[in-house]
Parts: structure tokens; C-alpha cells; sequence
């Protein structure tokens, strides 16, 4: 447990003193947050037709790209064994499934969106010779156009028959269900799609051990959706893996978490998810989803590999690895399965992670997103207690021992700073909750009602 400390200071925010001391990393390195497996910095190629420009240019879509160049195989390979995440709008609710065993409707004469049973036979060889774990997410309203759940769940079969089928060394990793936007309805119905799918993968892998994962259901972060969705699964759960995407600026916070598609809206602004500005972000947002305590995320997967302006490599100029593939790819080496904590000061321009790499060796990340160089130490040791299993749970408020049984909660009694204090020191490992009399913020006032009262 950590010490709380709670005080009152009647005084207005001071702005922070600028300070060039070297920034302490101080690392807990007596407990674990959370382990990964490797392959962390995973990935997605997306269905887009090379007829949509330059955008996704000639190179993007898994239906065109050139599965044996060198150029793709060697950024894949480099990233191995990330997740190969098969996606896009169109992967969940378009793509049609031709020439599997059972289901052979045709493909609609001129039309793009269809995985053929050669195709998908390559993808799966792809797979396996560059050792990523492939994950296909399925089409969950219907082929083509159609919005027809029993023809999306034949075809869906149909392909499951033909991957089970296959050799061990050929089996993709997870089958997805999810979309975005369009989960297949409201979430009771979007469920029972989920428990069909997930009682057909039963029945074409009937030994558990040897089954694709089912991930899903892939949604923006939408809290009620997902409390409905999660309470209308069948039990045993059908799910193996809870994903959800997280575009910049849309939807919430993630509390629940295990697989994210991170990535910029619309294709990225031009430019801003290509230059090392990005990888700032990115380094970030995969040292957060890999610290998530608990158990939190197995994999992040970057929308995209190639295509669009959030791309790793650009599929369109000789597979030039952008700033952000050579994050992806230190993070890979580094095969941050397990991480500690870390705590920065003073410098707001540090973000930093720790982690330890398969041989148990302490490995941090440091970025500074500020224009000057920022020296930095590192410091070990116990930087408060145990997160869980310690005897001594225990708590101080303002330097007293503070405890609650028995549903017993006792007075928190405040403490009083002198103003104008402002400045507030805060203690080492501790959570204060200041209270400024003074300062009453138009929008506490706003709706009727949160108006601060005086201390
Ligand atoms: C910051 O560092 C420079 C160079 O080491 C030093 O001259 C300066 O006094 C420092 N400033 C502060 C506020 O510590
Ligand atoms: C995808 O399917 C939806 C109906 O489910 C349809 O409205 C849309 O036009 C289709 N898009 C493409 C590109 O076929
Ligand atoms: C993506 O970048 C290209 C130039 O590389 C630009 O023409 C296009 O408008 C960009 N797309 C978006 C959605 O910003
Ligand atoms: C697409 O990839 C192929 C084969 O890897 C390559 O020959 C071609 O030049 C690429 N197209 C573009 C526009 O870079």
C-alpha cells in the first residue's frame, strides 16, 4: 500500500519552478506490474484497394500486397512474433470468403473485397515463415454488401473447416469479431453472434489446446455497450481475450483492457503520424498499455503495418521504416515481459518505462519529448511497499496510522497549510488531496450545482 496524505492549502496554484536537476528514475524493482508476452508491439494490414489512392497506395491491402517481397518480409519478420492483425472497417463487414469447402458462392462479379481460399492459403504461409501470429477478424454482419448473419456464419464456417484442415505450423493465432463502429447490432445480439462463432471454432478445433484464440469485441471504448455486451456472454465465455480500439480523440479512457488497435483517425493527419513527433506518443501509449496493473494488455496493434498516413513502413517507397517501426522494434528486442515500476521527477518532458528483458536484466526506456537534454539517474530500490500480498496494508494520514474495519470508516480530519503556500511539497510516495479555498474555477459553479464552499 502506499501512504496517503491529505492537506488543505488556502492558497492559488503556483506555477511550477523551472529546474535542470537531473531527472531521478526511481524503479520499484521488488514487484512485478504486469507480464508480457513477447511480441508486444503487434500490428494490422487493412483491406484497403490500391484504387483508394495514396493514401494506401499500391502496397497496403493484404489482398494485393506482394507476400514474397523482401521488403515486407523484412520488416514483418523483424517484428516477430507480433501479432498480424487482419482488420479494417471493411474486414467486419464486407469481406466474402471464396472457395472454402461448403460455402462457394462466387465472387460478386468487380468486386474487391474477396479473400480467396488461395489467398488465404498464402497469407497463411506468410504467417508462418515470418513468424508472426496471424489474426484474422471475421466478418460478422454479412458477405459483400448484404447485411445477412446466416450467410456471414456459413462462409465463416467454410473457412474455419478448410484452417483446421491445415498443419499445426500453418494455424493463425485468434480469429477476431468486433468492429469499431458496427458490432452486429445491439449488444445482446452482437453476444449471441460471438457465443456462435466461438461454438463453431469449438467444433473445428474440438481439442482446446491446439484452438485459435477469439478475441473481440473490438469496440471504442463505450462503457454501457460493453457492460450489456459482457453480461449477455454465455458461460463458459466464449471470448478468450478482451480487444477494443483506441483511436486518438474518440471514445474514453480504456478501464478494461487486453489488445488495442492504436492509431489516428481517418487515415492520420498528413504527416503527423510518420516523424518522430509520433514516436513520442507511441512510446508512451505502449509503456501505459504495458503497465496496465493486473494482468492489463498482451498486445497493441498499430493501425497499420503499411498504408494510410499512420503507417510503420511505407510499402509505396522501398518499405522505408518510419520513426515509429524502430520504436516497435527496439520494444521487441528489449521483450519487455515483465515490467516494474517506474517514477520520474522532476522533468514533465520525461516519460519513461522499466522493464525486464528474458535474461532478467533491467531495461529502461527513456523519452524526452523537451528540446534540451535532461540528465538522468536511476534509482532502485523499494519505492513503497508491495502492490499486494504484504502483511503490513497500511496507510498514514498526516503522519498517523489510518485504518478502516468492519465497515468502521473514521474522520479524515484535514490539515490546514499556511497561505500562501501554494508551493506544495509532496511527500515521497504519497496521495494528497488539496483542497484550495480560495480558488473557486467558473466551471465548479456551472450547472447548479459543485459550487466550492469555503474551507
Ligand atoms: C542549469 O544547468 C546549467 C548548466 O549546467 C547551469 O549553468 C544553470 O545554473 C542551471 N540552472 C538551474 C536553474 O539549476
Ligand atoms: C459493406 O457492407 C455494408 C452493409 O453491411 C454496405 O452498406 C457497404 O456498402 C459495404 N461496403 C463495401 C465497400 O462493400
Ligand atoms: C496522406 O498523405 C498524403 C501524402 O503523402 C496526402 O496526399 C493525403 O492527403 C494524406 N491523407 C490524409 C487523410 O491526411
Ligand atoms: C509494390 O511492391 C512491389 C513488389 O514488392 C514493387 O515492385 C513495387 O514497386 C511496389 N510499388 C510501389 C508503388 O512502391
Amino acid at each position: 500500500m502506499l501512504g496517503t496524505w491529505f492537506a488543505v492549502a488556502a492558497a492559488t496554484a503556483a506555477a511550477a519552478t523551472a529546474t535542470n536537476q537531473t531527472a531521478i528514475i526511481q524503479i520499484s524493482d521488488r514487484h512485478i506490474v504486469n507480464s508480457l508476452p513477447a511480441g508486444f508491439a503487434s500490428f494490422t494490414l487493412d483491406f484497403h484497394p490500391s484504387s483508394q489512392g495514396s493514401v494506401w497506395g499500391a502496397n497496403a491491402s493484404i489482398l494485393e500486397i506482394d507476400l514474397a517481397s523482401p521488403g515486407l518480409l523484412g520488416v514483418v519478420t523483424a517484428l516477430a512474433p507480433a501479432v498480424l492483425r487482419l482488420g479494417g472497417s471493411e474486414a467486419g463487414e464486407n469481406v466474402t470468403y471464396v472457395g472454402f469447402p461448403g460455402f462457394d458462392a462466387p465472387c460478386p462479379s468487380g468486386y474487391y473485397y474477396c479473400l480467396t481460399r488461395p489467398r488465404w492459403a498464402a497469407i497463411l504461409a506468410f504467417a508462418a515463415r515470418t513468424g508472426v501470429r496471424l489474426m484474422l477478424d471475421l466478418n460478422l454482419i454479412g458477405p459483400g454488401t448484404a447485411d445477412d448473419w446466416p450467410a456471414a456464419l456459413s462462409q465463416i464456417d467454410a473457412l474455419f473447416s478448410y484452417t483446421a484442415q491445415q498443419p499445426p505450423r500453418l494455424r493463425p493465432f485468434a480469429f477476431e469479431l468486433g468492429r469499431m463502429t458496427r458490432q452486429g447490432g445491439v449488444a445482446p445480439a452482437a453476444a449471441a453472434r460471438v457465443a456462435a462463432v466461438g461454438a463453431l471454432l469449438a467444433s473445428r478445433w474440438p481439442d482446446e489446446g491446439q484452438r485459435p484464440l477469439l478475441v473481440g469485441p473490438s469496440v471504442h471504448i463505450q462503457p454501457d455497450w460493453i457492460v450489456d455486451f459482457v453480461l449477455a456472454l454465455p458461460a463458459p465465455l466464449p471470448l478468450d481475450v478482451f480487444t477494443y480500439h483506441m483511436y486518438e480523440g474518440y471514445g474514453k479512457a480504456p478501464r478494461i483492457a487486453s489488445q488495442t488497435a492504436a492509431a489516428w483517425a481517418s487515415g492520420g493527419p498528413t504527416g503527423a503520424c510518420t516523424t518522430f513527433e509520433s514516436s513520442l506518443w507511441y512510446f508512451d501509449h505502449l509503456a501505459h498499455a504495458a503497465s496496465t496493473p493486473g494482468g492489463g494488455h498482451l498486445a497493441v496493434a498499430r493501425q497499420t503495418l503499411a498504408g494510410g498516413n499512420y503507417s510503420l513502413v511505407d510499402s509505396n517507397r522501398g518499405y522505408i521504416a518510419h520513426s515509429d517501426y524502430f520504436v516497435a522494434r527496439l520494444r521487441r528486442r528489449v521483450r519487455a515481459d515483465v515490467s516494474v515500476s517506474s517514477q520520474l521527477e522532476p522533468h514533465h518532458a520525461l516519460r519513461s518505462f522499466a522493464a525486464c528483458d528474458p535474461s532478467g536484466r533491467l531495461v529502461v526506456g527513456v523519452a524526452n519529448a523537451g528540446g534540451e537534454a535532461i540528465a538522468t539517474a536511476l534509482q532502485l530500490g523499494q519505492h513503497g511497499a508491495p502492490l499486494a500480498g504484504g502483511a503490513e496494508a497500511w496507510v498514514r494520514l498526516n503522519g498517523q496510522p489510518l485504518s478502516s474495519v468492519g465497515g468502521e470508516v473514521p474522520e479524515l480530519p484535514p490539515v490546514t497549510l499556511p497561505a500562501p503556500a501554494g508551493a506544495f511539497s509532496a511527500p515521497p510516495f504519497s496521495v494528497a488531496f488539496l483542497r484550495y479555498a480560495a480558488v473557486l474555477p467558473e466551471a465548479c459553479g456551472r450547472d447548479g450545482g459543485g459550487t466550492l464552499a469555503a474551507a
